[in-house]
Formats: structure tokens, C-alpha cells, sequence
């Protein structure tokens, strides 16, 4: 099942993520989709309010992975940009994370998508700059789309 929205600013992309953070009960991984821009990192700011976490939220662009503790579940926040093969995913320790109780959420999954199993979320931002963006999010379990 898959639900659709317009965003027109950078706010109300993160309070569609804060929906979403709400909705997660579970062990999840949430794979992003979208260009350079497209709002992922804000859109995971409000994510994990919604998962109950308070502290900030920034790009993983030079850590890899940010982790965010304190909120229902541990929040494991990934950039695959610069990651091409398994054996990379492997050497950051990714199946380590992905093993665990947590919320794994994946900017630029497209190049992770051989490693990820078919059960998780799929969030897609089209759209740069000051253009709106639709986002539209995609997942198995149709009571995650129903609350949002
Ligand atoms: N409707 C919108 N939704 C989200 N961001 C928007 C919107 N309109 C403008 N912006 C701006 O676009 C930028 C999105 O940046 P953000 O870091 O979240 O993107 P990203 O997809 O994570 O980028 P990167 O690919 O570099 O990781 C921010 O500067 C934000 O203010
Ligand atoms: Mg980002």
C-alpha cells in the first residue's frame, strides 16, 4: 500500500516524517529515494520526533551512520552515497545495525538495494530546490500507510 503527499516546505516534509516516526512500532528500515536535496535528512528530523527522540538530527554525509538514542527505539541513520558493493555495507558494519531492535533509516538506499530483503519502507522525494516535492511513502504492512 502506498500514500502520497505534496510538500511545499521544509516543515511540512518533516511533519509528514514525524507521522510516520509515529506509526513505527517495530524493528523497521526505511530506504529513501530522491536526488541531491530532495529533503531526506529532513524529512528523518522529523522522523525521529515522531520515534520520541529530542536531540538533532544531522546529515551523515561524512560519519555514514548518526545514531540517535533515547526515543522508542534506537535510530541507526545511514548515507549510502559513497557505497557501491556489499563489501562496503559489510565493512561499515551495516548487518550489525541491521541485526538489531532499531529503526534503520537509509539515505540513497538505490545503492543498497540488493541488501535489503523487500519488507521496509520506501520513501521517494521528487522535487529540488524551493519546487514542492511529493513524496510518496511505500510499505508492506497497510497500518503503517493508515496512520498516516
Ligand atoms: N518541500 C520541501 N521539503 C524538504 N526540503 C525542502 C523543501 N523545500 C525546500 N527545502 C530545502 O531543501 C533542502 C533539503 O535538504 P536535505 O539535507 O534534507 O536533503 P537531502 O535529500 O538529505 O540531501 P542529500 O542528498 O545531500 O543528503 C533544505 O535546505 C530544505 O530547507
Ligand atoms: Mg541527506
Amino acid at each position: 500500500m502506498k500514500k502520497e503527499f505534496i510538500s511545499t516546505s521544509a516543515t511540512a516534509t518533516a511533519e509528514i516524517g514525524q507521522r510516520l516516526g509515529q506509526a513505527i512500532s517495530k524493528k523497521t528500515v526505511v530506504a529513501f529515494k530522491g536526488g541531491l536535496g530532495a529533503g531526506k535528512t529532513c524529512f528523518t528530523s522529523g522522523l525521529a520526533k515522531g520515534l520520541g527522540y529530542n536531540g538533532d538530527v544531522t546529515s551523515p554525509t561524512f560519519a555514514l551512520i548518526n545514531e540517535y538514542f533515547g526515543g522508542r527505539l534506537p535510530i541507526y541513520h545511514f548515507d549510502m552515497y559513497r557505497i557501491s558493493d556489499e563489501d562496503e555495507l559489510y565493512s561499515i558494519g551495516f548487518y550489525d545495525y541491521y541485526d538489531q531492535e532499531a529503526v534503520i533509516v537509509a539515505e540513497w538506499s538505490e545503492n543498497i538495494e540488493a541488501a535489503l530483503d523487500g519488507n521496509h519502507i520506501t520513501v521517494e522525494i521528487e522535487g529540488m530546490g524551493d519546487n514542492p516535492r511529493k513524496i510518496t511513502v511505500t510499505a508492506l504492512d497497510d497500518n503503517i500507510i493508515k496512520e498516516l
